[in-house]
């Protein structure tokens, strides 16, 4: 087997690389060992200009992993479920997949005992203006923290939760749009604040600020308390420079890693005559340490 070689492109001020030289539809098998190392080095991937069948995406998000379908059903791909529809069209009256998959500070499945590793998504159609994604590096952010917070930040806890929701009206709350049977599959969860990631041994935050889903508070500290640290650390992480924002493009796939970074989708405010459509792909990673 040939292997192929790929450019990655550092564009983050500490992580983001663009990758370039590598078709996924040809050469995913042969480019694999250049593109998860490249993936580990840098955290988040761009590739432009791909060309993928449903079926071959598919293919590239099980290299990562085994592929973890959304938690809520309605917004499956109709022939594989382990994709997830992300649009503002609607078709015959129904949404075609989910508007707004986090307008927040997140990571994915970080209310699930084992949270994700890498999310993939792929660009099928995407508005002139709007719809980008915003990116924050969790270990650059953990790096640049006082020793005496680090200290403090040693061994505590946070309990996660799916319908944990600061907004109980917000249109995408995940409080309105569980069935039963989503809501028995989401109870609350425990993590570090400080994950080591398992791969490069690097250590990261593991907050997210998101509105309509996440942390509650953290284990064995009063409200009040829990409250002010978690407060001063989403100040902290949120710093602009530890940020990137991303503008779409067709045929982008961009792919990160939900272990070191978060992200935050910007679908709330898509301009009403525009379509912005993705597939996304999530993968099951190890439980925090
Ligand atoms: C997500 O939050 O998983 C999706 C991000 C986006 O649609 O930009």
């Amino acid at each position: 087997m040939n292997v192929v070689a790929l450019a990655a492109q550092r564009i983050g001020g500490s992580f983001v690389a663009e990758v370039s030289g590598v078709d996924l539809a040809r050469d995913m098998v042969a480019a694999w060992d250049a593109i998860h190392a490249a993936y580990l080095e840098h955290k988040i991937l761009i590739f432009h200009d791909q060309d993928l069948s449903a079926k071959r995406f598919h293919d590239f998000g099980e290299r990562f992993g085994t592929i973890e379908p959304h938690t809520v059903v309605m917004y499956h791909h109709n022939e594989l479920p382990g994709i997830t529809v992300l649009s503002n069209r609607v078709e015959m009256g129904r949404p075609k997949g989910i508007r707004d998959a986090g307008s927040h500070w997140h990571s994915d499945y970080s209310y699930k005992a084992i949270p994700a590793n890498v999310t993939m998504l792929y660009a099928l159609e995407v508005p002139n203006e709007g719809g980008d994604t915003k990116f924050i590096d969790l270990a650059a952010a953990y790096r640049a923290l006082p020793d005496a917070i680090k200290q403090r930040l040693e061994g505590l806890t946070a309990l996660h939760h799916y319908r944990r929701t600061k907004e109980r009206e917000h249109p995408e709350g995940r409080w309105q749009l569980l069935t039963e049977t989503e809501r028995a599959a989401t109870p609350e969860v425990v993590h570090p604040i400080v994950r080591t990631h398992p791969e490069t041994g690097e250590k990261s935050l593991f907050v997210f600020p998101g509105i309509t889903s996440g942390i509650q508070h953290i284990h064995g500290l009063a409200k009040a308390e829990s409250d002010a640290l978690l407060m001063e650390l989403y100040a902290h992480c949120t710093e602009p420079r530890f940020q990137f924002t991303y503008k779409w493009n067709a045929g982008d796939l961009v792919l990160w890693d939900n272990r070191c970074t978060m992200h935050h989708a910007t679908t709330d405010v898509l301009p009403a005559d525009q379509y912005r459509t993705l597939y996304r792909i999530n993968t099951k990673g190890t439980e925090p340490i």
